[in-house]
């Protein structure tokens, strides 16, 4: 029987074509008579529009519009259909004058080339009504309010008795640990391409979700959904940016309805820094009590982060505190402030990524009040339940975790002392944390369809946005199907395919793959059907559980000489091709178990005792995401959002000049994020057994646990070097260096 396919490293199928150039992009797809769009945005962040001179822009050769709210055309209800989010956002869709936060859209310029479309955009000349802007967050403090509940969860929780829990506990950490506001910065910009036909719209869009980018864009024109066709097959990266349908993506369809010809319109690097979310600023208010022997007895976790002044959005960093450790009493607050800056959104395992910092920082200074190993103090807390719902885990290893990390990382050699550890001038550090992401999973469908050539054409109206779905779906598809790989073909990236989740919240691979193993299942055993029935068939009259598909042959399994080519099996049917859709969903099992990934990270940082830089020289993290699909695309995920750990750790940071409301360095020459020479040594490995309490395949989703514990962790190692405990990311050296350099 041939090898099972899933799991296997294979490399990307889609490889080639990304690195030959033949994969196409949102602004990369041809169209006949195709205009250029170029989006304006405004300089001040808060107040209205008093003019907007188009003369000298109108004058630009090759221009065809300039879309103000003067002539942009009027929506149903001022654009803003009631959508549930994340496919229902507070757009900027040129209805109004008013201006809530710096680089909102204010102004769409169409010609027949970029250029002229960019000249003719420098060229406008817009005044403002500007009033003060509210962009400090500590004096907007004064309004926090408490966040609303978001996509149906709660945001404040309680468990046992935290006073008493306070009293058991005498030795505690009560500190306050902030993370900045941060930007997505996929390779891809976002960029959309937008064309009518009558009154059909096909938009080249690049998007987390092709259903709710349809969904979004027919709400907001009220028409049908049916009518907006959305294409992404190859996306430069999303990390929670592309899951929802921002401004441009109806100015774009907005300036080809208008102009009568297909637009295309990317976003510049500095319009990612406002118009199409970002991770808010938060502060969160940590406080841990624990016995003598280290035994938590309370967690408690408030955090404060912004929204913008027209949408609530709430990082919610409380989650990892409600369900990491084995506290009896606990309680985790959401509140939110307002900010003249554009509303922040899902990036990179959001909550989690700020509030594992917390934790995991927090954990760490009461290792040292207690004077515990770091790693012994969470197996001593360890939950062997979850204990918000005190539900079992659906499968978890987290104390393998910790064990294999601390073994591969060499953690024994650590001297519990801080500054302890040095090499000449430089300061060495060991620290560590935990990782964790919830599994998610939705409804999904795909359709299998085997063709009279004997090759197979699966679909799934899901996204591939970057992560490896072509490859992986691939594989479940040819697996279920018994086909060989080369003769299955993957097709994803279209609202008109059987639908499918966003790609968020890293459920993508286990809502889809149930799909598409259902419906290639489905159809192998249609095909063996046909073969059976078919009196010139080697297999005629076969009991169909005798009977199998194995590299493309149906095959009986008692008898390996009996068997006959796919193709053949569908030519003598009558040469019609198979076809089944068939759909996948959760059931009751989220009321049976608790279901979450782990991970221990471990972090070697070596800080210059006289400059205070601070490098990370080494990574292990040791993850149990269930079963992989592929071992390959599976650890690049890790190793992607490990590397972006070391950003959130070091480096990134949006600078909100509170006088203007302006991110000042918006553009990644000023905005860090790691290069290859940030990079030190990094190892991932994987433990844990399939979650079959899951779906079939045992996977619980792999996109985002990378980036958890990760700051934390070089956080932990920073203070081990230097003595000196950053509780604010990033950890700059002017935050470490006054201390570093002493003695
Ligand atoms: Mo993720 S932040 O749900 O792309």
């Amino acid at each position: 029987m041939t090898d099972n396919l899933t799991g296997q490293p294979l490399d990307r199928v889609d490889g080639i074509m990304k690195v030959t150039g033949e994969a196409r992009y949102a602004a990369e797809f041809p169209q006949a008579r195709l205009a250029h769009a170029v989006l304006v945005t405004s300089t001040i962040a808060s107040g209205t529009i008093a003019s907007i001179d188009t003369s000298r822009a109108q004058r630009v050769p090759g221009v065809l519009l300039v879309m103000t709210s003067q002539n942009a055309m009027r929506l149903p209800n001022g654009g803003r259909p009631p959508l549930a989010m994340p496919a229902g956002r507070r757009l900027t869709l040129l209805q109004d004058n008013v201006v809530r936060y710096s680089n909102e859209p204010v102004a769409v310029v169409v010609a027949d080339t970029l250029e002229h479309a960019t000249d003719a955009a420098r060229q406008l000349r817009i005044t403002y009504d500007a009033s003060a802007p509210v962009a400090d967050f500590d004096r907007a403090k004064a309004n926090a309010y408490d966040a609303p509940g978001q996509q149906g969860r709660a945001m404040t929780t309680q468990r046992g008795d935290i006073e008493a829990g306070l009293r058991d506990g005498p030795v505690k950490i009560d500190a306050i640990y902030s993370t900045p506001l941060q930007y997505h910065n996929a390779m891809e910009p976002h960029a959309t391409t937008a064309h009518w036909d009558g009154p059909q719209l096909t938009l080249y869009d690049s998007t987390q979700g092709v259903s709710g980018a349809s969904t979004a864009v027919s709400a907001v024109f009220g028409i049908p959904a049916d009518n907006v066709r959305v294409i992404s097959p190859f996306i430069g990266g999303g990390f929670g940016s592309k899951g929802s349908s921002w401004s441009h993506v109806t100015l774009c369809a907005m300036a080809a309805k208008q102009t009568g010809r297909p637009v295309r319109l990317a976003l510049e690097r500095p319009q990612m820094f406002g118009p199409v979310g970002g991770r808010p600023r938060t502060e969160q208010h940590l406080t841990l009590a624990a016995r003598d022997d280290g035994t938590l007895t309370t967690i408690r976790h408030d955090t404060l982060s912004n929204t913008s002044t027209f949408e609530d959005w709430s990082e919610m960093s409380g989650l990892v505190s409600r369900m990491m450790y084995a506290a009896p009493n606990g309680r985790t607050t959401h509140r939110l402030l307002k900010l003249n800056v554009g509303t922040p959104t899902f990036m990179r395992a959001p909550g989690e990524t700020s509030g594992s910092f917390a934790l995991e920082s927090a954990m760490d200074e009461l290792a040292w009040r207690l004077k515990m190993d770091p790693v012994e103090l969470r197996i001593k807390n360890f939950a062997e339940v979850e204990p918000q719902e005190n539900k079992p885990w659906s499968s978890n290893a987290l104390r393998e975790c910790y064990a294999q990390g601390a073994q591969r990382f060499g953690w024994s050699k650590r001297v519990n002392t801080p500054r302890s550890m040095r090499d000449g001038n430089t300061l060495i550090g060991y620290g560590m944390a935990g990782a964790t992401y919830p599994g998610n999973r939705s409804q999904a469908s795909a359709v299998a369809r085997i063709l009279p050539d004997g090759t197979a054409r699966v679909a799934s109206g899901t996204q591939d946005i970057g992560t490896g779905t072509y490859t992986v779906m691939t594989q479940v598809a040819a697996d279920a199907l018994g086909f060989p790989l080369e003769r299955v073909h993957f097709a994803l990236g279209d609202s008109t395919l059987p639908r499918a989740p966003g790609s968020g919240g890293s459920q993508s691979a286990a809502s889809v793959a149930p799909a598409v193993q259902a419906a290639a299942r489905g159809a192998r055993d249609r095909l063996i059907a046909l073969a059976i029935a078919d009196a010139g068939s080697p297999l005629h009259g076969l009991d169909p559980n005798d009977v199998t598909v194995d590299n493309g042959w149906v095959m009986s399994r008692s008898d390996p000489s009996r068997r006959d080519p796919a193709a053949a099996v569908i030519a003598r049917a009558g040469g019609q091709p198979i076809e089944v859709v068939s759909s996948a969903k959760p059931g009751d099992e989220k009321q049976h178990y608790a279901f979450h990934s782990f991970g221990a990270v471990f972090a070697e940082v070596h800080v210059d005792a006289d400059l205070g830089t601070i490098r990370v020289a080494r990574l292990v993290g040791v993850y149990d995401v269930g079963a992989r699909l592929n071992a390959k695309t599976a650890r690049s995920q890790l190793l992607g959002g490990m590397v972006w750990g070391v950003g959130t750790a070091l480096e990134e940071e949006g600078l909100l000049d509170a006088r203007y409301g302006r991110i000042v360095n918006n553009n990644l020459a000023e905005y860090h994020v790691p290069v290859n020479a940030d990079i030190g040594e990094m190892d991932v490995t994987f433990v844990g057994e399939p979650d079959t309490h899951f779906n079939p395949l045992g996977i619980r989703g792999i996109g985002e646990i990378g980036i958890t514990g990760v700051p934390a962790a070089i956080a932990n190692a920073v203070y081990h070097a230097t003595g000196v405990r950053v509780r604010d990311l990033p950890i700059t050296l002017d935050k470490v260096m006054p201390e570093a350099v002493r003695a």
